[in-house]
């Protein structure tokens, strides 16, 4: 068992680890992040997860601090040391520690985090029966494709959710559906799937692509186009992906029953494929 963290060139106890406290990702959110699935030892779709971090990096204006190969040894000496085979690793980028101003300080010293934690993936009741979530207004920025540590919005909007006894809250922005707090959303109506498109206004999920592969495997059609929020309300199914929960079916929204208040024939269609390509690929287990 391990507790290492990379910490700024160096690898130590969780415990030992730490930032000053003028640390821009302290006094601002001034920061992104990335959580990578890792199945038995392999992180999935490291690539997508590293260009996704670009993005959001120079989304705020900040420098790679790591070539691709640096990132890829770092995460691996971190994956290598955990205690489980199965893992999400979190890693984080801040603009460092500074004087306190809000313009950008003139020599930037960046400050790298990576950790390890427990994948904890939904349980079998979860996929049997679903998940309640509410529905609120996104009050987010207008840069949520941006994987930033500010994550105030998100963190009120899904307390709101834990506060009615539910798994997560579907944000509305103008009258269309954007996204979860912290998962992406899919609809099912009459047999077609649809996912709002990738914009400013939703992360690109890693498990929305996944989703969108396997349901073009699977021979089922999807669209990808704006939601109004009446379309979700007489939804068939709704479902919420991430790398986390996996694809899971919403069967409750506001307290009414979604479709017959199951799990949908699609969400079991895509769940079982999500497993097999868990199984056969993720793990690098081809068949
Ligand atoms: C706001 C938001 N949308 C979507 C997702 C899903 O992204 P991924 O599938 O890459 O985990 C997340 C994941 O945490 C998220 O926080």
């Amino acid at each position: 068992m391990s507790d290492l963290v990379y910490l700024n060139g160096e690898y130590l106890p969780l415990a030992e680890a730490r930032v000053p406290v003028l640390d821009r990702g302290f006094i601002f959110g001034d920061g992104v992040y990335e959580v990578i699935p890792v199945y038995d030892r392999q992180p999935f779709r490291l690539q997508h997860h590293l260009d996704r971090l670009q993005h959001s990096l120079d989304g705020i204006r900040l420098d790679n601090p790591h070539s691709l190969e640096e990132w890829q040894s770092l995460i691996a000496r971190i994956v290598e040391a955990a205690e489980w085979s199965d893992q999400g690793v979190y890693l984080q980028v801040t603009r460092g520690p500074a004087p306190r101003d809000h313009a950008f300080p003139k020599v930037v010293q960046p400050t790298v985090f990576i950790m390890a934690m427990a994948l904890t993936t939904p349980r079998p009741e979860v996929v049997a029966n679903g998940v309640a979530a509410i529905t609120a207004a996104d009050n987010r920025w207008q840069h949520c494709d941006i994987k930033t540590t500010s994550l105030l919005a998100n963190v009120l909007l899904r307390q709101s959710s834990v506060d009615a006894g539910c798994a997560e809250t579907i944000l509305i922005r103008d009258g269309l559906l954007t996204e979860g707090s912290s998962s992406s959303i899919f609809v099912v109506k009459d047999g077609v799937i649809a996912a709002p498109p990738h914009s400013n206004l939703v992360l690109p999920g890693i498990t929305y692509d996944v989703v969108v592969e396997l349901a073009g495997q699977e021979g089922v059609p999807l669209t990808m186009r704006a939601i109004p929020e009446a379309e979700l309300r007489n939804a068939d199914e709704i479902w919420l992906t991430s790398s986390t929960k996996e694809i899971t079916a919403v069967t409750r929204l506001d307290g009414q029953p979604v479709g017959d208040g199951r799990p949908g024939p699609l969400f079991r269609r895509l769940h079982a494929a999500y497993q097999t390509y868990k199984h056969q690929v993720m793990r690098g287990r081809n068949g």
